[in-house]
């Protein structure tokens, strides 16, 4: 006998059938609740609302678990590599040897940008924000890709796959590549995926470049870190831009621009702006710890607090390990890491954050990796975006094949009533 959940309105009693997910996650259906009582719900931010029932990532905040189709992070972020853990997350299973390669011969069927893509760029100012600029060039790869706007058959969903995974890595190093006033550089089909991102960034036409392995190996491993991360901001974006059947291309325009906010992705960049101008003002992380805590003043601390995770965030403490053997290793002494150590360890112990259970995020550490790789600040949250894609790309195919219906949230009006039309005096 499966659970119920009783609602009383009026002195009428209605039930709603609880379903269990496989974790023994428990939610109310209420997809009947409007037509059974007329009352809708509400829920500002979607805090206690599930958008649909997935079989990719699953989170447990209370537990600090993250897995990616069943693998924990940890043995994802150890053992596996980006491409992999991308074949997982779109396809549903680790990939053999073979279909792996097969994927990556795929990918490099369309790692070639259509070359009037450039003069789109060139409409840019050098001062534009890369993350606006990588929207833009996403969205402008419909127009060259018209194919992938409807894929309605396996073919073309893998197709259009293929093409996202080649086309969003290129498109997203130019932005840095204007932003620098560098000539815009090829993907290069004879190398990997992530020493790919290293040569279209920084590889000039005067001098030889070669990528450090340290580098390639610890950005892969960031990737896989921010692959996924069930319905997070950006990936209700995409699921909800696609659930109108606008194309891949848009959907993931769409979650581009969503990641941009300083409260989602945008906020790596935040937080190394924070640890900086607290290095700058001498290292005093009690004063912005009390802005933190003043309800007067709108600064938070960066790179703190989830809306899912209250223990801890499993990817920052894989993330807070890597930047310490990468900063070692590369001989980094940057004193950034030791004030977001020193950051850390105050809100760890201060009652306002033990309080509201909050904790290090993603967000809190990575900047400092990218910093030490040569990423410039600005650049952090398109890093953010590459780790995303294949996330973003499985949610959309997932919804897609679902046959969900089109996103359409109901509202409580609080406006005014019918009043006639008089123009004001
Ligand atoms: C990402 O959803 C995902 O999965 C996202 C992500 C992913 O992989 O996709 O994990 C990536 O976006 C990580 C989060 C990056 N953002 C930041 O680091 C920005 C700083 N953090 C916050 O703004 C905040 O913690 C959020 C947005 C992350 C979560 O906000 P919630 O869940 O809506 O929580 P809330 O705003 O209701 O805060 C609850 C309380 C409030 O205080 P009270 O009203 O109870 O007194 O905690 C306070 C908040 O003021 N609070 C903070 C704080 N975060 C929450 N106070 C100071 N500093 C902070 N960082």
């Amino acid at each position: 006998m499966s659970k119920t959940a009783t609602i009383e309105i009026d002195g009428k009693r209605y039930e709603f059938p609880i379903i269990k997910g496989s974790e023994n996650e428990e939610a109310i259906d209420i997809k009947k609740l409007r037509d059974l009582t007329g009352i809708i719900t509400l829920d500002p931010g979607y805090k206690n609302s599930g958008s649909c029932t997935s079989k990719i990532t699953f989170l447990d905040g209370e537990l600090g678990i993250l897995r990616y189709r069943g693998y924990s992070i940890e043995d994802l972020a150890e053992k596996a590599d980006f491409l992999e853990v991308s074949f997982l997350l779109i396809f549903g299973e680790l990939p053999t040897a073979a279909q792996l390669e097969q994927f990556e011969v795929d990918i490099r069927k369309y790692t070639l940008v259509n070359e009037e893509m450039k003069s789109i760029i060139d409409g840019f100012p050098r001062t534009a924000h890369p993350m606006g600029v990588l929207a833009a060039l996403t969205s402008a790869l419909t127009a060259f890709n018209p194919k992938s706007v409807n894929v309605d058959n396996d073919k073309e969903m893998y197709q259009a796959v293929c093409k996202t995974m080649g086309k969003f890595l290129v498109i997203a190093t130019w932005t840095y590549r204007k932003s620098m006033g560098y000539p815009l550089n090829y993907y290069d089909n004879t190398k990997g995926y992530v020493e790919n991102f290293m040569d279209l960034m920084f590889k000039l036409p005067t001098e030889p470049y070669k990528a450090n392995p340290i580098v390639i190996d610890a950005l892969d491993k960031l990737f896989i870190l921010h692959a996924d991360h069930e319905q997070n901001c950006s990936t209700s974006t995409v699921r909800m831009v696609g659930s109108s059947h606008a194309g891949l291309f848009a959907s993931i325009s769409a979650g581009v621009s969503a990641l941009w906010g300083p409260l989602h992705g945008g906020a790596n960049q935040a937080v190394l702006e924070m640890l900086e101008e607290i290095h700058k003002n001498g290292g005093d992380t009690d004063a912005y710890m009390a802005k933190a805590k003043d309800k007067e003043d709108p600064f938070r601390l960066m790179g703190f607090g989830h809306r899912v995770y209250k223990s801890f965030d499993p990817r920052a403490q894989i993330i807070k390990k890597a930047a310490n053997e990468v900063l070692e290793t590369l001989g980094v002494d940057d004193p950034i890491l030791a004030i977001a150590k020193k950051l850390e360890a105050a809100a760890l112990e201060d009652e306002y954050f033990k309080s509201r259970n909050l904790y290090p995020n993603v967000d809190f550490y990575s900047g400092i990796i990218y910093r030490a790789l040569g990423i410039p600040t600005d650049m952090f949250t398109v890093m953010f975006a590459i780790g995303r894609l294949p996330g973003w790309i499985a949610q959309w195919k997932e919804m897609r094949e679902n046959k969900e219906p089109i996103g359409r949230p109901r509202q409580v009006y609080t406006g005014a009533n019918l009043r006639d039309f008089k123009k004001p005096e």
